[in-house]
């Protein structure tokens, strides 16, 4: 059950911006393909700024990508105007790292080389802007002591098993045209986390009212690139994540089977780069990780 309790007052915000070399955009098979195998990119030569004259990475853009739907944008990206807010389809094309470089009408993404061009699975050309809601509580015994390990105290998140591959993630989601980062989360949260509870129209209605309140204040966790498997070297992930943290625990959820409280510690593996974002938030709460 959520109550008001869980709405926070303090608004923190910080933003990091540096990550490590990615891996899973080199992923040898791209998602989701059987055969669709990137070109081997060694570490040494991920930034375009070293030589690399055998580079050939494998051209991909999925069927239904291609087929233009309603998210996706022309197969030609010499008719996108990039690094800025493009008013056209209402979508942002700046990215949280800076202006990217646009070579030959083709955005290149800016950490570097990923063994295949195209846009993969990805509908944007560029960035593909998401947001992704870190729901955390104190872990609590049975006595409703918070339980601690090594001394400290454990979080838990609300995570949600992705149906695309099964693993573990935020139940984030992609930022539909004109929306703002803030209303993102909230729809994803209700939409993937909620959707399983069991509660009337009425009462889901009223949940979501208490999550839009609940997640007006919350801290920036992480805002710029995400190491995801779908990305091209000419479309990649960003995305921002929040940690909203219910300090009294009052915001029980059903533990259904593809939605649940993890506890936190650092062996958990989840999808893209969500774990860094949870190790962030872990310090930023002083928790057990
Ligand atoms: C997911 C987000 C994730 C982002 C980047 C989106 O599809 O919903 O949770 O952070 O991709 O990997």
């Amino acid at each position: 059950m959520l109550t008001p309790s869980l709405i926070l007052s303090k608004n923190h915000c910080t933003t990091y911006q540096t990550m490590s070399l990615h891996v899973k955009a080199r992923c040898e098979v791209y998602p989701r393909t059987q055969d669709v195998k990137r070109f081997i990119v060694p570490d040494d030569k991920v930034p375009w700024s070293v030589d690399f004259p055998e580079y050939d990475p494998i051209d991909y853009t999925s069927k239904s990508v291609a087929s233009q739907p309603v998210w996706a944008d022309s197969p030609d990206p010499a008719t996108i105007t990039f690094n800025c807010i493009d008013k056209s389809c209402n979508s942002d094309r700046r990215s949280n790292e800076g202006n990217y470089q646009v070579i030959n009408g083709c955005p290149r993404n800016p950490r570097g080389r990923t063994g295949c061009k195209g846009r993969g699975t990805l509908g944007k050309w560029g960035p593909n802007h998401a947001a992704d809601p870190i729901v955390t509580r104190w872990q609590r015994d049975s006595n409703n002591e918070i339980v601690k390990q090594d001394g400290k105290p454990v979080l838990e998140f609300v995570a949600v098993q992705r149906r695309d591959n099964g693993e573990w993630a935020l139940p984030g989601g992609m930022v539909d045209a004109g929306e703002n980062r803030t209303a993102t989360l909230t729809r994803e949260f209700g939409e993937e986390a909620l959707n399983s509870i069991d509660a009337t129209p009425e009462r889901k209605a009223q949940i979501q009212k208490l999550l839009t309140e609940f997640f007006k204040n919350g801290k920036t966790i992480y805002k710029g690139y995400v190491d995801d498997p779908r990305n091209t070297d000419n479309a990649w992930m960003e995305t921002k994540a929040m940690n909203f943290h219910d300090e009294q625990g009052t915001s029980v959820g059903d533990d259904a089977a593809d939605v649940k409280w993890m506890p936190i510690h650092k062996g958990l593996k989840l999808y893209a780069s969500h774990i860094d974002f949870i190790r962030r938030t872990v310090e930023n709460h002083g928790a057990y990780w």
